[in-house]
């Protein structure tokens, strides 16, 4: 199984996405900043991986923390909550994990310093296996919605090294498979991170599932010769009214998907779902370097001086998803109703 990332006595040790396929390497980060450092550069990437290390991040800055009294420890938690939350903004996993480690704080501050500091870890150490839980349950009630056999296009990677483990549009994947479905996975290589060719791409032929990777630009033409039954993808932020934000070129996806006639599920727990945000327009899109845009493996692909854009994320309007597969089942329109219900249930989850 991918370790993502993983609590260790050494501190927060992390699979080096930026280095895969090529390379297998690991980076262990020891404070809180450098946690936030390998979210804000990408090592770890992906909603709920992001929210997950938030998490173990701020575990270990409470457990690395001198305060001998629980308003110092207080102060601190504040300045590394604030300092995470600088990392990305489109994820709301991020957000809502932060959240989730202050509140369990407010519920511990009658208790001794050494005793909040443990149980803030075993939090964290919580969220990872509940959300690898999450991602089996997810897969298999999106298991049901993908074809008998044939071709399943996937955007970005929402797989295991998007999560804790397993992954959400990837798990719903596999599911299909485990459940002795025919699925060949089409791979959007996903400029200009290349998440779709290095990551899902390494990741599938690791279990074996047959994969075909496309430059983006080929997505419509596959999809006109009928070699694609279904599309799932994973989301950083699901609006009240079933707008989605997910990786850059998702929304054009959807378009394409509607044209021919093809289901567009989006598979995502329900941390992802924002009921505060009425809609997509509302929703922060991150804009990143233009070097990722502009350098291909180091190497320059512009001339000079040329203007770039780089949002990381797109909204696609909801009208253009068949479903959302949380956890928690299956969501349709209207999803104002949906959503609210589902993400208003407890979690049925078993860890
Ligand atoms: O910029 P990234 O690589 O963090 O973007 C990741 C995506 O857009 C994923 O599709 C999304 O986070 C869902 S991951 C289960």
């Amino acid at each position: 199984m991918i370790q993502t990332l993983e609590w260790t006595e050494q501190g927060v040790r992390f699979i080096d996405q930026t280095k895969l396929p090529t390379e297998e390497t690991y980076v262990v980060c020891k404070t809180d900043e450098q946690v936030a450092e390998v979210i804000r550069t990408m090592v770890v990437r992906g909603a709920p991986a992001i929210g997950v290390a938030a998490a173990m991040g701020i575990a270990l800055g409470m457990k690395n923390s001198h305060a001998q009294r629980v308003g110092e420890l207080k102060q601190e938690l504040d300045l590394i909550c604030d300092n995470m939350g600088k990392t990305r903004p489109t994820a709301v996993n991020l957000f809502w994990a932060i959240r989730r480690m202050q509140e369990k704080f407010e519920r511990l501050r009658v208790r001794p310093v050494a005793q909040i500091k443990q149980e803030l870890i075993e939090e964290a150490k919580r969220m990872h296996a509940e959300d690898i839980a999450a991602n089996q349950a997810m897969g298999r009630h999106g298991a049901t919605l993908m074809p008998s056999e044939g071709g399943v296009l996937t955007h970005c990677n929402a797989g295991a090294l998007a999560t804790a483990g397993y992954g959400t549009a990837l798990g719903v994947i596999r599911a299909a498979v485990e459940a002795g479905k025919k699925i060949h996975v089409y791979a959007d290589e996903t400029r200009p991170f290349l998440q779709g060719s290095r990551l899902t791409a390494w990741e599938l032929m690791k279990d074996g599932i047959p994969t075909t990777v496309i430059s983006d630009n080929m997505a419509g033409a596959i999809m006109k010769q009928g070699k694609i039954g279904a599309i799932v993808v994973g989301a950083d932020r699901i609006a009240a009214n079933g707008d989605v934000a997910n990786k850059i070129g998702t929304y054009t996806v959807a378009v394409l998907a509607k044209e021919n006639g093809i289901p567009f599920y989006v598979a995502a727990p329900i941390s992802t779902v924002d009921l505060a945000c009425p809609d997509g327009s509302k929703i922060p899109i991150e804009q990143r370097n233009a070097r990722e845009v502009s350098h291909i493996a180091g190497k320059q692909m512009v001339p000079d001086g040329v203007s770039i854009e780089n949002p990381a994320f797109d909204v696609t309007p909801a009208k253009y998803v068949t479903a959302i597969i949380t956890e928690r089942g299956i969501a349709r329109a209207p999803f104002e109703e949906s959503l609210s219900k589902l993400a208003g249930t407890e979690s049925k989850v078993q860890v």
